[in-house]
């Protein structure tokens, strides 16, 4: 599975850290790393980031 974040829409509130840490990070406020590839034991954590994301900023996209 991959994912993309829209990083114009992306406004640090940091739920996608808060479940999946080890696909997203955030440095400084706004500033958001993640792993586009997602690893299969990190699926449910992704999805269920891109679900509490105030913003809808995690696109995801099947494979
Ligand atoms: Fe950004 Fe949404 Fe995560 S606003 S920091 S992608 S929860």
């Amino acid at each position: 599975m991959r994912i993309v974040v829209d990083l114009t829409r992306c406004q640090g509130y940091a739920q996608c850290v808060f479940l999946a840490p080890e696909v997203f990070e955030l440095h400084g406020e706004d500033a958001l790393l993640y792993d586009p590839a997602v690893p299969d034991d990190q699926l449910d954590r992704v999805r269920q980031a891109a679900a509490a994301c105030p913003v809808q900023a995690i696109l995801v996209g099947e494979e």
